[in-house]
């Protein structure tokens, strides 16, 4: 029986949706940081229990040609960039596979074509936003990255899959925290003062928001960081303050203030533009988000009379899109600041066919249904755990042509499936895109059409 510190030479035969490698000795299933399909290594087991275990790559023994050898991804591997390791073309295969297996594991589809993954020619520096946290590392305020399933802080200034004039930003930001001796907070004495650091990007404006997440309203000096801050970047157009005292590891409190600019930035995606506040949904990466979003749009082949019901829709970025080619949009998403981003927008664009509501989704779609709002083509864009069996209830009722599904999770998605199918609809058509170059994170959109039986 294999136990802790033991030592055995492996073949990885798999990775796992998280981007580990797999192991089989003994008839147990080991899952192992950094290590490839095919290559083999000396593992050392670092927990087991009775069907999986944990090993470590102590030694490399042959490398995968699919390995990425040309940038030292090590460190990044380890919490920014869990599949760096792999070459950007099998990146793009796994994650065809994952959604592939997943519709045959979980939803029994198997005669689906999946086809590859679009991914992104320069699979680098993609992202819009930054969340960083701030803390106390050797005696010196540090902003960086927790390493994997940790709370330790590793200080890093190139983030590598961030826009480079973000990592900037947080650097400059770190310099004055210095500067004006602000105190980094300290998880166990629950003490100090900044939490984290968010900055997002507006890929097309460039225009750049900076927040600051305090365990206290009063920032000692802040007038001070401020100016010399949007000093060295102009582009910086919003400055907020979120204050969360809470003993959580969800990043913002419900108190938001702001200091400096306006409350907003904006971006535009397929020629629309957007107001994005600081707590609102906005896709981290711009360009791959446009086609995700291109593709739901032909998924849907909306007509002028068609009614749409965009689900989960954060400040309006899907259902703005197909507002000007139907008759009408209904959207409804949960976070007020988002909605109310979403409403503006529409004004913004000229836009006014486009209603959005401040609910669940389910409760909204239960009452569109009752109200007697027939869309013939509903788009869902769920977070993580995926739609709730009342949610899909609802809007079968609502009985639409064409349910256009947009996942950042593939296992929900396949399990949703199922009980889509139940209730007569098929999935027909699916893309994954790949929004998270160098991670595992999977995206795609499916298109689910009714069956429908004569006459109906
Ligand atoms: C993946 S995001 C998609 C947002 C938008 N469609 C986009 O592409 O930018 C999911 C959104 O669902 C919202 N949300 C989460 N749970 C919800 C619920 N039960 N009802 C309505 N909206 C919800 C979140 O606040 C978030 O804005």
């Amino acid at each position: 029986m294999m136990k802790k510190n033991d030592i055995v030479e492996v073949e990885i035969v798999d990775l796992s949706h998280e981007g580990l490698g797999v192991a089989k000795v003994d008839g147990l299933v080991f899952f192992v940081e950094n290590a490839l399909p095919g290559e083999m290594i000396s593992m050392r087991v670092l927990k087991v229990n009775k069907k999986i275990g944990y090993g470590k790559v102590e030694e490399r023994l042959t490398s995968s040609p699919e390995r990425n050898e040309a940038i030292d991804v090590a460190y990044l591997r380890s919490g920014i960039a869990d599949l760096g390791h792999l070459k950007y073309e099998a990146q793009l295969a796994f994650k065809t596979k994952q959604v592939k297996d997943s519709l045959y594991k979980i939803a029994g589809i198997k005669d689906m074509e999946v086809p590859l993954t679009l991914g992104m020619d320069q699979p680098f520096a993609y992202r819009n936003k930054a969340q960083v946290p701030v803390r106390r590392v050797h005696g010196q305020l540090e902003t960086g990255f927790f390493r994997k399933n940790s709370h330790d802080l590793m200080p890093i200034e190139d983030f590598y899959i961030q826009h480079p004039e973000i990592d900037q930003v947080i650097v400059a930001v770190r310099d004055l925290l210095r500067r004006f001796d602000l105190k980094p907070y300290d998880e166990k004495e629950k003490s100090g003062l900044i939490r984290n650091i968010i900055v997002r990007r507006g890929h097309y404006t460039g225009e750049i928001m900076v927040v600051f997440v305090t365990t206290r309203p009063k920032i000692f000096r802040i007038e001070q960081v401020i100016e010399l801050l949007v000093a060295q970047f102009p582009q910086i157009s919003s400055i907020m303050q979120n204050i969360n005292d809470r003993d959580t590891n969800v990043i913002f409190g419900p108190d938001f203030r702001l200091l400096y600019g306006k409350e907003y930035i904006c971006d535009q995606m397929l020629g629309t533009t957007f107001e994005i506040s600081a707590p609102s949904f906005y896709q981290v990466n711009t360009e791959m988000a446009e086609k995700l979003y291109q593709t739901a749009i032909e998924f849907a082949d909306v007509k002028s009379d068609d009614i749409v019901v965009d689900a989960y829709s954060g400040i309006g970025t899907i259902g703005l899109s197909f507002a000007k080619h139907v008759k009408a949009v209904y959207g409804v998403e949960v976070v007020p600041q988002a909605v109310e981003n979403s409403q503006r927008n529409a004004a913004l664009n000229g836009i006014t066919n486009a209603h959005y509501v401040c609910d669940s989704a389910e409760k909204a779609m239960a009452n569109w249904v009752k109200e007697g709002i027939k869309a013939n083509v509903i788009v869902v864009d769920p977070p993580r755990k995926g739609l709730t069996e009342s949610f899909i209830k609802a809007s079968s009722q609502m009985n639409p042509d064409k349910i256009v599904y947009v996942s950042c999770n593939v296992a929900t998605l396949a399990r949703d499936l199922t009980l889509y199918q139940e209730l007569g609809y098929q999935l027909s058509n699916i893309q994954p895109v790949d929004l998270f170059p160098q991670t595992h994170h999977v995206e795609c959109v499916g298109l689910l059409v009714k069956e429908r039986s004569d006459g109906e």
